[in-house]
C-alpha cells in the first residue's frame, strides 16, 4: 500500500476503518483511550495520514514529528485540539465532520433542558435511594414548564437551529445572538434575533451552540450569567470553554439561576473535587451529546472519507483549511 494511517482510538467502526483500507495501510492504537503523548508522537511519524479525535492535541510538534503527514482527519465538528495555522503553514489538510451529528446533538439538548427542569435525574436517585414514601404529595419535585418558554440559542449554525425546530414542537419562543445575523434562518424557522444581553435577559433556557474560538472562550462569565434570570436554566452542549465553569459554580450556588445541563466541561474528564457533581440543580453527561451510534458511525465514515479523499490528493468535502490544498499531484511531474 502506498499510504499508512494511524487511527488513535480502538472503537472506531470497521465500516469506516475499511474505508481506509482500500487506500492505506492502517494501524489501529491497540490499548483503550486515547494514546499517550509519547506514543503519539512516535506513532505520527512514518504516517500519511492520521485519523484522530478530540482527545489529541494536534499541534505544531506534532506535525513536525509527522513529516509525511498529509492530512490530519478528526471525527468531531469541534476542531480547536488542532492548531489550524501550524496545519495549513505545513500543507497538512485538516477536516472535520459537520453535519452528520447535527440531530443527535439537538436531541441531547432537549433532554438536557427536559431532564434539569423536571428534575428527572434527581427524581430517578430519590426513587432509587427508597426516598419515595407517600403514593403522590402535590408539591414533591415540582420543576418548571419547557413548554410555551422562551429558549434564547447562542450561536445559530446547524445545531441551534435544529434545537430550534424541536423548540416549536414545545410552544417555545425561539430568540437568537450570533455575531452574523442571517434572516433567511429567522424566516424560514421562526426564530427572532436579538443582542447577547437580550438573550441572556428573557430567556427560560439559555443554549450555547458556538464553537469554542478565541472569541468565544468565556464568553459566558459572571456579568452574563448576572443577566439570566433567577429561573433559567443554562445548557451546554458546545464546549466547556465557552462558559467560565467558576462562575457557572458560582452562580449556581448563589441561586443566580435555576439549574444547568452540561455536557462539556472546562476540564474533561470532570475532575472528582469539582463542586458541579454535588448539585442536585445541575444534570451532567460525559461529552456524548452526538453519542448515537447513527451519528458516531456516520461520524467515523466521514471522517474517513475525508481522509481518503486528501490521500488521494482529491479536495476532500470537509477540509477546514482551504490553503493547505494543492490540487492533485500533477502526475507527468518528477517532484
Ligand atoms: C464534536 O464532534 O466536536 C463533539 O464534541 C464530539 O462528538
Amino acid at each position: 500500500m502506498a499510504f499508512h494511517v494511524y487511527v488513535t482510538s480502538n472503537e472506531v467502526p470497521e465500516e469506516a476503518l475499511d474505508i481506509v483500507r482500500q487506500v492505506a495501510e492502517v494501524k489501529v492504537n491497540d490499548s483503550d483511550g486515547t494514546p499517550s503523548r509519547e506514543v503519539l508522537l512516535r506513532e505520527v511519524v512514518d504516517v500519511d495520514g492520521l485519523f484522530c479525535n478530540i482527545n489529541e492535541k494536534i499541534d505544531a510538534q506534532l506535525m513536525d514529528a509527522g513529516k509525511k503527514l498529509k492530512v490530519v482527519a478528526s471525527m468531531s465538528v469541534g476542531f480547536d485540539h488542532i492548531d489550524q495555522a501550524a496545519a495549513t503553514a505545513r500543507s497538512i489538510m485538516t477536516t472535520n465532520t459537520p453535519g452528520v451529528l447535527t440531530e443527535a446533538v439537538a436531541d441531547e439538548t432537549l433532554a438536557l433542558m427536559l431532564d434539569v427542569s423536571r428534575r428527572i435525574a434527581e427524581a430517578d436517585k430519590y426513587v432509587r435511594a427508597g426516598k419515595w414514601k407517600i403514593k403522590w404529595t402535590p408539591m414533591l419535585m415540582v420543576g418548571r414548564d419547557v413548554y410555551g418558554k422562551t429558549l434564547g440559542i447562542y450561536g445559530l449554525g446547524r445545531i441551534g437551529v435544529a434545537v430550534a425546530n424541536r423548540a416549536r414542537g414545545f410552544n417555545m419562543k425561539v430568540i437568537y445572538y450570533d455575531v452574523f445575523r442571517n434572516q433567511e434562518l429567522e424566516k424560514k424557522h421562526g426564530i427572532e434575533f436579538k443582542s447577547k444581553e437580550e438573550v441572556l435577559r428573557e430567556s427560560d433556557f439559555f443554549s450555547v451552540h458556538v464553537p469554542l474560538l478565541p472569541e468565544t472562550r468565556n464568553s459566558i462569565g459572571a456579568k452574563e450569567l448576572a443577566m439570566m434570570k433567577r429561573t433559567a436554566f443554562l445548557i451546554n452542549t458546545a464546549r466547556g470553554g465557552v462558559v467560565d465553569e467558576k462562575a457557572l459554580i458560582e452562580a449556581l450556588q448563589a441561586g443566580t439561576i435555576a439549574g444547568a445541563g452540561l455536557d462539556v466541561f472546562e476540564k474533561e474528564p470532570i475532575e472528582i473535587d469539582n463542586p458541579l457533581l454535588k448539585m442536585d440543580n445541575v444534570v451532567l453527561a460525559p461529552h456524548l451529546a452526538s453519542g448515537s451510534i447513527e451519528s458516531r458511525t456516520a461520524m467515523a465514515v466521514l471522517a474517513a472519507k475525508n481522509l481518503v479523499a486528501a490521500l488521494q490528493g482529491e479536495l476532500p468535502t470537509n477540509l477546514l483549511n482551504k490553503d493547505s490544498y494543492r490540487g492533485k499531484p500533477n502526475p507527468a511531474s518528477k517532484s
